[in-house]
């Protein structure tokens, strides 16, 4: 079958991805480590829109994964026709003080293994007619984040990555587009010990607005939902440095 692959379909951004690319009438390959969540998900997405729904295991710290993902996908004669690099987390603290091992994974999953899979799968997207990469970066990627080094350079170079990639790749078909949401309500401010951060507190967006600019935006290069998001980023590139950086460091104090 032809297929469009999203990673961290377990949760938030990447379940409401899976959501949306059904009711498109997509066939999909769900990808995460909880695969309850996603044969339940799958269960519930075969059934209210007729598509096929395959469920991977797979965990992207694992340098490994994506290349088995890719054999798993060639096992079940899945052809991939559009690519959602989605799965991803971030750690609030300083970065001498939180867990080396943690943030060395944060940048396999959001970094390496987004590169790997991409790289793997280009040569059977470039068959598709209108294929897609939707790289989920952050507006985190626009300046350096004290307290959360790791994670902002992670999403600066998906940021980085994604539009040159999306030039290189125009004359092939394949449109790749960088995704940068801001506070969204899902499980990453918990899994980034985020919670009661100024960032978090100040208003979040739904993953279903989220998603549906995404999709909506999937050609462009860079697609910035919300419009309080959208100043945010404007208003950081004609600030100095100096300043964006210590503002995003009291936001996630
Ligand atoms: N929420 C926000 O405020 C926000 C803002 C900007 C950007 N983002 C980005 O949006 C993306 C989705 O995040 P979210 O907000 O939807 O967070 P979430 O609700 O915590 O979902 C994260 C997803 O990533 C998967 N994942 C995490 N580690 C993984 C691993 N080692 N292997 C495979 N899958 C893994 C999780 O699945 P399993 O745990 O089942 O493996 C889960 O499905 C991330 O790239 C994040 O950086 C989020």
């Amino acid at each position: 079958m032809e297929a469009v692959v999203i990673t961290g379909a377990s949760a938030g951004i990447g379940e409401e991805f899976a959501r949306q690319l059904a009711v498109e009438g997509k066939h999909l390959v769900l990808v995460a480590r909880r695969l309850e969540r996603l044969e339940t998900l799958a269960a519930e997405l075969r059934e209210r829109h007729n598509i096929e729904v395959a469920c991977i295991d797979s965990d992207l710290a694992d340098p490994a994964a994506p290349e088995q993902l890719v054999q798993a996908l060639a096992d079940q004669q899945i052809t991939v026709t559009g690519l959602v690099n989605n799965a991803g987390f971030g750690d609030r603290g300083s970065f001498v003080d939180l867990d080396l091992k943690r943030q060395l994974d944060m940048i396999q999953v959001n970094v390496t293994s987004l590169v790997d899979l991409t790289w793997r799968l280009v040569p059977q997207l470039k068959q598709a007619s209108d294929a897609f990469v939707l790289n989920v970066a952050s507006t985190a990627a626009f300046q350096a984040g004290p307290n959360m080094a790791i994670y902002y350079a992670t999403k600066a170079f998906v940021l980085s990555f994604s539009e040159a990639l999306h030039e290189e790749l125009k004359k092939t078909g394949i449109a790749v587009s960088a995704l940068c949401p801001g506070a969204t309500a899902s499980e990453f401010a918990q899994e980034a010990n985020m919670t009661d951060t100024l960032l978090f507190k100040s208003g979040t967006m739904t993953p279903e607005a989220v998603v549906s600019k995404a999709l909506a935006g999937r050609r462009r290069a860079i697609v910035i939902p919300g419009l309080k998001n959208l100043i945010l980023v404007w208003l950081g590139k004609v600030s100095p440095r100096m300043i964006t950086r210590r503002l995003a460091g009291m936001l996630q104090a």
